[in-house]
């Protein structure tokens, strides 16, 4: 059942990036952000400038063609991946911001696990560093950004930036990149998961890494929990257990899994926040749980995961992808509820996530995604 359902989803995403990469061709280099009923939306307001460098958004798409191009061995996908990333890449050594690690891992780090394309991990070794520099020594972690305003604060999003990091020590030759992500880790556990598993959004911490207050920008509030930000760190750990199987990420994954759990409806779709039970759904959350699920249950010793990742990935294939005739692949995706920003929409990186937990079912790409360690 899985695996017709797996395969009906992968011709799907495979048809919709060909007519997405087609129809994009005209606004390019504007990169695809979301999707409402129209299609991708790049018309950019003064919201959605940043559209035209590519956001924190953009390496998911360039991520979903470098897929295609696995699957299908078709050109096409290759020369467009080439295209995109050639505009995105000076990215990598420029501003220091944590979103190099959404931009670069699925644009560079993880397709050189798939092509072994050199000048991939030169890309992704550069946004490494520059996630390596922003690293705050005095309050321990990777603040978001290296600017007076913004050095100070740590967000729960970080940790899904992570992944590039744990390539980085892995497979590139990084030695420090393993401490830093793991000391990044130890601060979000101090400041930012509570006793039951749930997490804040963000923490100001002065310069010793005390925190000084809670902040939500884009859950509901200081004291709750936003799902996507729950998923990033609980996806984050998940990568942090695949890539160097330290128990510290076993235990820190178990207890904000626990708390996802109990707290989510039945589909394991959550809320936008936990705290809003009648609010909006944000499919991405599912999306990006599901995928860090299975990539982990493809190491030997953590098979367990794969049950959960594939009931999560079922949901949302029977009950939250769209039809072949609109351009995203994942509806009921909660972009920015508090800013009453596209709360009901198709997003580039719930797509991209559940285009990869898709893919994370098939054997062969299972096999050779071992090769990002
Ligand atoms: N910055 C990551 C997010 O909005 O989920």
């Amino acid at each position: 059942m899985i695996n017709e359902l797996v395969e009906e989803q992968l011709q799907i995403c495979i048809q919709k990036t060909r007519r997405n990469a087609d129809a994009l061709d005209a606004s390019f280099p504007r990169f695809p952000h979301v999707a409402h009923h129209r299609g991708w939306d790049t018309s950019g307001d003064e919201e959605w400038k940043q559209l035209v460098n590519g956001y924190w958004t953009g390496g998911f798409w360039i991520g979903m063609l470098w897929l295609c191009h696995h699957l299908t061995g078709d050109d096409y996908f290759k020369d467009n991946a080439r295209r995109w990333l050639q505009k995105l890449s000076p990215r990598a050594g420029a501003r220091l911001i944590h979103d190099v690690g959404f931009l670069f891992y699925p644009s560079a780090a993880l397709p050189f696990a798939l092509t072994r394309e050199k000048d991939l991990q030169i890309t992704a070794k550069r946004a490494a560093y520059t996630m390596l520099r922003l690293f705050d020594k005095g309050r321990g972690c990777i603040p978001i950004q290296d600017t007076e305003e913004h050095k100070d604060v740590l967000a729960i999003d970080t940790m899904m930036n992570l992944p590039l990091l744990w390539w980085a020590g892995a497979s590139a030759d990084m030695a420090e990149a393993h401490d830093i992500a793991r000391r990044h880790t130890e601060a979000t556990a101090r400041c930012l998961v509570r006793a039951d598993g749930s997490t804040a959004h963000i923490a100001r911490l002065d310069p010793q890494g005390k925190v000084v207050r809670l902040e939500s920008w884009q859950g509901e509030a200081p004291e709750t929990c936003w799902s996507r930000g729950h998923a990033w760190a609980l996806a984050g750990a998940a990568h942090g257990l695949f890539f160097t199987g330290d128990a510290f990420y076993d235990k820190l994954l178990r207890t904000l899994w626990h708390f996802f759990e109990k707290n989510s409806p039945e589909d394991g779709v959550p809320h936008w926040d936990y705290s809003d039970s009648g609010g909006e759904r944000d499919a991405s959350a599912a999306a990006i749980i599901a995928h860090s699920l299975l990539l982990l249950s493809t190491s030997s010793q953590e098979r367990e995961w794969a049950e959960p990742g594939l009931r999560l990935l079922q949901n949302l294939a029977e009950h939250y992808a769209h039809g072949v005739e609109h351009p995203g692949l994942l509806k009921k995706v909660c972009f920015h509820k508090p800013a009453g920003i596209d709360v009901d929409c198709s997003c580039m990186f719930a797509d991209f996530y559940y285009m990869l937990a898709l893919c994370l079912c098939v054997p062969d790409f299972r096999k050779q995604i071992r090769k990002l360690k």
